[in-house]
């Protein structure tokens, strides 16, 4: 009998990019598939069944895809949160430590009514320094955070314990 296919079954590993010892782990493979971009996104809210969920956040770019997709499907508004320079009005900005270098991420200032409820999401979760960034722009704006849901989580960086640390919920579908 044939094994179902996995969405990590989906996901492949690019050696030394963008530099010399990173693993990268590139999920085009996984959205170019039918199958398996429909089994991450459902994945991904199926854990929010029956919460309630104002907006969906994405963290720039592939949180984009799938946040996008959530969005939709829990009939949310979604929210880009994007690296500095590129949203047109006005913003507010977090710097953060990458696993290979440094960047600041922004929001603009009114995406978000006080108190609403946020579903943050990204394709992967290594340092966590990315989604830390996003959380606390969410909660700058007055957004309660409901949940962090990622695709990957890279445990040896250590992003979930450092979320779980500010009290957030962390969702990954795999290692
Ligand atoms: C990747 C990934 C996450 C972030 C995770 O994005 O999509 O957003 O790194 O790393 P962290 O947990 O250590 O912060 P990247 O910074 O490569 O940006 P990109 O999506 O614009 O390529
Ligand atoms: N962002 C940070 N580390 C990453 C990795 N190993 N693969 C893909 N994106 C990443």
């Amino acid at each position: 009998m044939t094994r179902q296919k996995t969405v990590k079954d989906y996901i492949r590993t690019i050696v030394d990019f963008p530099h010399e010892g990173i693993l990268f782990r590139d999920v085009t493979t996984l959205f170019a598939d039918p199958r398996g971009f429909r089994m991450a996104v459902d994945q991904l809210l199926a854990p929010y069944a029956g919460a309630r969920i104002d907006k969906v956040a994405g963290l720039e770019a592939r949180g984009f895809i799938l946040g996008g997709a959530v969005a939709h499907q829990l009939s949310t508004g979604f929210v880009p949160i994007r690296k500095k320079g590129k949203l047109p009005g006005a913003v507010i900005s977090e710097a953060y430590q990458l696993e290979y270098g440094e960047a600041v991420v922004e929001v603009h200032d009114d995406a978000l009514q006080p108190g609403e409820k946020v579903l943050l999401v990204d394709d992967l979760l290594a340092t966590g320094g990315t989604a830390e960034a996003g959380i606390k722009l969410i909660e700058r704006l007055g957004g309660v955070v409901v949940g962090c849901a990622f695709v990957i989580d890279l445990p040896d960086l250590g992003g979930r314990k450092r979320l779980e640390a500010l009290g957030m919920e962390v969702h990954a579908l795999c290692a």
